[in-house]
């Protein structure tokens, strides 16, 4: 088991994370929070999918020994990211209602990124705020969406348009979960983890070095130890015996938050590739690390035009995604996600590529992260130092039309 306590600049704010892979994962955190937590009566919201799966079987049973200890409700919800909306919210609200939901439950939220934000916005606001933990099931949620405290909802078309910062009170990580995600989640999530290895090169020497000798040593390959395709399984197999990579990853996330937790300034570099790939996410209706992969290289790409000594990163990134045989652009995306040439999506949207530059353009300028005429973003220097750079939109849209056009023509 790992266990760390993160604690943030506001002294009331304090996570404790806890990695664990037992399999009565209810019954074990039920145990947990009896011990650190005192609460007359624990809800818990399980993402639906989770509830068909024989391998969760024993896992959903489990608490049956410990529930009588505290009054314990398990609640089944289905929430993807298209219903990450205003609407589920009242639909939340009246579940939290009828089971009388009040300042002394604690709710336990168990599902992926899009769930757990939902969920966590409605407890954030729901009688001026309820106490919540939150259990990641995909590994995006486990490195990335579960830490930091933002949770929130789309609307009229932008991500997280509404949104609070409130964290958790404890987050509860089992590897395990990760083995039935579906090959395009997993991938998905896998992005945000190549975004930690541009950022923070001890990570990506630590990270490539056991991976490589994990594949030489791994009996998932046999006759040769390459692949040509991403390696789903081999990586699920791998962070499920490296657990502590779980906790590299959260830490370098601490790193650029514990400071900044509201996002004004620092927190900003963890939007490594999001200013453009949210744009893209909608217009396309990717999956979020799907899009990101995109993001991360065209920024890195214009970046690397606009700013001088930061051409390096690009060149890292076409490696990372050469070895891990990632997408990089959208024709890609759009074909590993939908199976779907560029053409036949634009024939079945009834689209033409100038209307679906402009509105990427349209949605870019939405996001909440630019102030007045710029974009504020991370710029990855040849030092591997990071700084935030304030780019005029002309500047950084002229770019950005070049490299859209070159990647949809
Ligand atoms: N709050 C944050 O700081 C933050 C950070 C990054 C991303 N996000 C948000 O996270 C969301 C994406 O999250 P995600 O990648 O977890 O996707 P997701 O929540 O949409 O889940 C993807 C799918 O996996 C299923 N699933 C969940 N756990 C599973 C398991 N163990 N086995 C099999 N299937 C499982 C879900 O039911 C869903 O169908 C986006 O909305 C994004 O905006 C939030």
């Amino acid at each position: 088991m790992l266990n760390k306590i993160y604690k943030f600049k506001n002294k009331k704010d304090l996570t404790k994370l806890i990695i664990n892979d037992c399999r009565s994962f209810l019954s074990f955190i039920l145990q947990k929070i009896k011990k650190f937590l005192d609460f007359q009566k624990v809800v818990f919201f399980i993402d639906e999918n989770l509830k068909y799966k024989e391998e969760y079987k024993d896992f959903l049973k489990s608490y049956e020994d410990d529930k009588n200890e505290k009054d314990t409700t398990i609640l089944y919800l289905k929430i993807n990211e298209k219903e990450k909306n205003f609407f589920k919210l009242e639909n939340i609200f009246s579940i939290f209602l009828k089971n009388n939901i009040d300042k002394k439950t604690l709710i336990i939220i168990i599902g992926g990124g899009a769930f757990s934000d939902t969920i966590s916005f409605a407890s954030s606001i729901y009688k001026r705020g309820i106490s919540f933990s939150l259990v990641p099931t995909t590994f995006l949620s486990m490195i990335d969406a579960s830490f930091g405290g933002k949770n929130g909802v789309n609307l009229m078309g932008v991500k997280n348009l509404l949104g609070t910062v409130n964290q958790p009170l404890a987050i509860f990580i089992n590897p395990y979960f990760i083995k039935t995600l579906r090959y395009v989640d997993f991938l998905s999530g896998f992005a945000e983890f190549i975004k930690y290895l541009l950022l923070n090169n001890k990570l990506y020497k630590r990270f490539t070095g056991e991976f490589s000798k994990f594949l030489n040593s791994s009996k998932l390959l046999t006759s040769k130890f390459t692949y040509d395709t991403f390696p789903c399984d081999q990586l699920k197999e791998f962070f499920i015996q490296n657990p502590k990579f779980f906790l590299y990853a959260i830490d370098i996330k601490y790193k650029f938050i514990k400071d900044d937790i509201y996002d004004f300034n620092k927190r900003h570099i963890l939007n490594l590739g999001h200013t453009v790939s949210h744009p893209l996410e909608i217009v396309f209706e990717l999956n979020h690390g799907i899009a990101l992969y995109i993001g991360i290289i065209l920024e890195l790409q214009i970046i690397s035009k606009i700013c001088k000594n930061a051409e390096n990163a690009i060149k890292k990134a076409y490696n990372l995604y050469d070895n891990f045989k990632l997408p990089i652009d959208i024709k890609q995306a759009l074909k590993i996600e939908k199976n779907i040439t560029y053409d036949k999506w634009l024939l079945e949207k009834r689209l033409d590529g100038k209307k679906v530059i402009e509105k990427i353009f349209d949605l870019i300028r939405q996001d909440k992260k630019n102030f007045q005429q710029y974009y504020n973003l991370p710029v990855i220097l040849n030092s591997n130092k990071i700084i935030l750079k304030k780019i005029p939109f002309e500047t950084f849209d002229y770019q950005f039309n070049s490299v859209l056009n070159e990647m949809l023509s």
